[in-house]
């Protein structure tokens, strides 16, 4: 199980640092990994902050090339360097706005993994490609080429995460039901036994994203296929990221 909080474009530095160390306490107890998504700039104050807890950082993106003209993007290198240990890869708003296609999001899982840092790549489908019944074959095509390359020694020994967000599910307080959203991630763990074996479709966590709230995310991480959530808004707010996080 693992509980990943996805703040966005959210918090300064500061407010970011004040945060965590409010969740610091709250989370202690906590029976699934937890980590906290924040914004490039935050990264390095809420490591530190969160020395010694089991409060776990991620970086929200990552560029694809180890280092060079680049101007403007982060490499892995220097997220290892200040103590990240996960980066979110391939988030629709990603896609969406940045151009970011199942090709980068590839490139972006080898370059992640190189650097030892526990990509959680993101997959999930949009309102129409739902209504025009394609669900199954669009996440299994995006996860297919997230993972192209990705030997199976390779995608355990990383503990990568694979984050199921319906796009029309985020932001919207339109959550899946427990049974879609276990379904998408059922399709997404038979991929994974197709791809490399059931053992290790098993050992990967398989998180559910998208109008997770303190009321919800119980149910829906009860669910068989279901070992957690990626978590927004409510991730914004320490008792609700409190309550998601001990679910
Ligand atoms: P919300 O929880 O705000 O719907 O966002 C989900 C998400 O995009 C997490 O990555």
């Amino acid at each position: 199980m693992i509980v990943a909080g996805n703040w966005k474009m959210n918090k300064t530095p500061s407010e970011a640092v004040a945060f965590v160390k409010e969740l610091i306490p709250r989370l202690a107890g906590a029976k699934s990994d937890v980590v906290v998504g924040v914004p490039f700039v935050a990264l390095a104050g809420v490591v530190d902050a969160l020395k010694g807890t089991n409060i776990k950082v991620a970086a929200q993106n990552l560029h694809f090339e180890a280092k060079g003209a680049y101007t403007g993007e982060v490499a892995a290198d220097m997220l290892r360097d200040i103590g990240v240990e996960y980066v979110i890869i391939g988030h629709s708003e990603r896609r969406q706005y940045f151009g970011e296609t199942d090709v980068t999001v590839n490139k972006k899982v080898h370059t992640a993994l190189a650097a030892k840092l526990i990509p959680i790549v993101c997959v999930g489908e949009s309102l129409e490609e739902r209504e025009q019944g394609v669900t199954p074959e669009v996440i299994r095509r995006q996860t297919k080429i997230a993972l192209l390359g990705i030997t199976q020694d390779a995608l355990t020994a990383s503990k990568l995460v694979i984050a199921y967000e319906p796009i029309w599910a985020i932001g919207t307080g339109k959550t899946a039901t427990n049974e879609q959203a276990n379904e998408v991630c059922h399709i997404i763990r038979e991929l994974l036994a197709e791809l490399y074996s059931k053992e290790a479709a098993a050992k990967v966590n398989i998180q559910y994203g998208g109008s997770v709230t303190a009321a919800n995310a119980k149910e829906l991480f009860a669910m068989p296929d279901i070992n957690g959530g990626l978590v927004g808004g409510a991730s914004l707010k320490a008792a609700d990221f409190e309550v998601i996080a001990n679910a």
